[in-house]
């Protein structure tokens, strides 16, 4: 035994939800070098040896909810990894309702014991939820998932930057009643990170900050950068840490909200919801 052993998974069971690819596969790797066993569940093929795999789609409750039978439990570590671009059919279940409704049935079944974690992916187009919280409460108070999937729809809301502000603001929320039961729960909020999401985006999504990226002499994140700040937030290392969604772009947000980066300041103001 170490100190150093409070950042390993060693006899821990962990669930990647979105884990076939990007950030994910990446997280489901190192979980496995931490010593974890693996369960990887994604619409699309699994291709990491030594995982478990199990096939969900994420816009289909049905399929979450045969997904949740073949993987079994109970998990020390659950990170919610999926998500889509705009312009997906059922971005509002993929980025969010399923998320939610993934970790409902776990605690229904206790399957998520004292001293596990939940780590999700968000996103720093989400950061402004802080801003909206009177209208997203709404929301997370609606947690059957058609009325959830409803909600979004007849507020015009079923879009990337409001499904990742619900889970900033479901993250935050959630940390009280989760710390009652021992549970942690955390996202990070990545900036820009070359993964085929970002790829397949690539105008929007890998341009953004690029006037940043120069300045200081860096690339968009890779994968595994983002992996290892997920699991840091749900490894025992980070026991006194919940209910934060933690910005993970090199600075740029930091750089525009205090003026150190000029160029920066309207993107951050109107990315945490403080202009007008
Ligand atoms: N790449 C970036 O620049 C960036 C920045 C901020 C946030 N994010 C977020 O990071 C997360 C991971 O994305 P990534 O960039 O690694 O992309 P990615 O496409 O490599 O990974 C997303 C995974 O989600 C899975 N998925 C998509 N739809 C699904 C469905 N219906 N059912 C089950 N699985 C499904 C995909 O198959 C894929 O394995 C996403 O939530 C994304 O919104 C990405």
């Amino acid at each position: 035994m170490s100190l150093f052993d409070a950042f390993r998974f060693d006899g821990k069971r962990a669930l990647v939800v979105g884990g076939a690819s990007g950030m994910g596969a990446a997280a489901a790797e190192l979980l496995l070098d931490a010593g974890a066993e693996v369960v990887v569940m994604d619409r699309a093929a699994v291709t990491l040896p030594g995982v478990q795999p199990v096939h969900v789609d994420l816009a289909e409750r049905g399929s979450v909810d045969a997904a949740l039978e073949e993987a079994g439990g109970p998990f020390d570590a659950l990170l919610c990894c999926a998500g889509v671009a705009d312009g997906t059919p059922g971005i509002e279940r993929i980025n969010f309702v399923a998320h939610r409704y993934l970790v409902d049935r776990l605690l229904d079944r206790d399957a998520l014991p004292r001293g596990s974690a939940i780590g999700m992916i968000s996103s720093a187009a989400g950061l402004g939820w802080e801003a909206n919280l009177e209208q997203l409460t709404e929301l997370l108070e609606t947690t059957d998932w058609d009325a959830a999937v409803d909600w979004f729809q007849r507020h015009g809301k079923a879009d990337y930057m409001s499904t990742k502000q619900a889970m900033c603001a479901y993250v935050a929320r959630q940390a009280h009643p989760l710390m009652k039961r021992g549970i942690r729960i955390n996202a990070i909020c990545p900036g820009p990170t070359d993964t085929p999401l970002a790829q397949a985006n690539k105008d929007l999504w890998l341009t953004f900050a690029a006037d940043y990226r120069a300045d200081v002499g860096t690339e968009p994140s890779t994968p595994i950068e983002q992996a290892c700040a997920l699991v840091f937030l749900c490894s025992p290392a980070a026991a006194a840490i919940s209910g934060q969604t933690l910005i993970s772009d090199q600075g740029y947000l930091a750089a525009g909200l205090t003026g150190a980066f000029p160029d920066a300041t309207p993107v951050a103001q109107f990315m945490f919801g403080r202009l007008g």
